[in-house]
């Protein structure tokens, strides 16, 4: 409990000093839409528009994927991002593919602040700047990328469809789009099963399907199992409120196909090294040491092979 409070206070110092002064503000009670918008304006993401297509590109590299199957799919289709965090990771790619719709679902989106004139002018003009400059170094093969200016600002809003809520909340009946992307966010979601249904609900045969997913402890990238695998699980999600869900590899996979949504896993960082030298019964007894060993993986309807490097 101690630790669990230094940590977030180490955390909170190594903040630029608005944004500290901002979220202690909060915890006093004291909250306002000019503080949160100094708050997304200021904390580091907001200087890195590209980091969710960085890690999609950069797993997609890794499985011998081409990621201009991600812009093929936008380009005139429904995008939807599950878990897109405060900064709608995938809405300035979107929006250079000419995407016909970006669907943005996070419990922790605040659409007011996403649509703020100088969250548009200070976050996502530079944003789609940097995305297309990213996209071009990547020679993803986009024709004709456009260069951003005010017009393709104003078709980000177009697109845009922000909502405040989880996924199985956000999606309503018979809602269905041509690409599904989440970064680092299944293994967050309270209630997989539901979850995974709502997804099936929403793909149609051809959607494509690409989910990053990280099975650590969310706490050390050094000791991604440390202080998780040494007790219960339920323990775990006391102490650290709910931080992650706590499901393997192989839980992900059941619960798929349960839903009767056919995604293929592969692993993609592996680290029997990483494990702990001693792992409680609580996990032992339910999985393998490849399960307990998977730290990232994707799960995909790319046809992609196994990636070898992981195994
Ligand atoms: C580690 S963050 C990743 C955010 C973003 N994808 C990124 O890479 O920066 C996990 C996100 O999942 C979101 N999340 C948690 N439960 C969710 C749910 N049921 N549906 C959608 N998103 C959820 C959280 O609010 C959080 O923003």
């Amino acid at each position: 409990m101690l630790s669990n409070l230094q940590t977030r206070i180490k955390l909170l110092f190594k903040l630029p000093i608005a944004v500290s002064i901002v979220r202690i503000l909060g915890k006093l009670g004291i909250q306002n839409s000019t503080l949160r918008r100094i708050d997304f304006l200021s904390a580091p993401d907001a200087s890195r528009p590209t980091k969710a297509t960085e890690i999609l590109f950069h797993w997609m590299d890794q499985v011998g994927a081409n990621p201009s199957e991600v812009l093929k799919k936008a380009a005139g289709g429904t995008v939807l991002e599950i878990g897109c965090g405060r900064y709608a990771g995938f809405a300035p790619i979107a929006t250079l593919c000419n995407a016909s719709r970006y669907i943005g679902i996070d419990p922790g989106l605040d659409p007011a602040v996403l649509k703020h004139r100088k969250v548009a002018t200070g976050y996502f003009l530079p944003g789609l700047e940097q995305s297309s400059q990213y996209l071009r170094k990547h020679q993803t093969g986009l024709p004709q990328l456009p260069s951003p200016d005010i017009k393709t600002l104003n078709q980000l809003y177009q697109i845009c469809d922000f909502r405040r809520a989880g996924i199985v909340e956000a999606m309503s009946t018979g809602e269905q789009v041509d690409l599904c992307l989440s970064i680092s966010c299944l293994e967050h979601i309270q209630g997989f099963e539901e979850a995974a249904k709502t997804m099936a609900a929403l793909s149609k045969p051809d959607t494509l399907h690409i989910h990053i997913v990280n099975f650590s402890n969310h706490l050390s990238k050094d000791k991604p199992f440390q202080g998780l695998y040494d007790r219960p699980f339920p323990e775990f999600a006391k102490a650290h409120s709910d931080l992650i869900n706590g499901l393997r590899v192989t839980d992900l996979e059941q619960i798929f196909e349960n839903a009767g949504l056919s995604l293929q896993m592969i692993p993609l960082d592996i680290g029997p090294d990483a494990l702990p030298d001693s792992i409680d019964s609580y996990w032992t007894e339910k999985y393998n040491l490849d399960a307990l060993s998977t730290r990232v993986a994707m799960f995909t309807t790319l046809p992609v092979k196994q990636n070898p490097a992981a195994r």
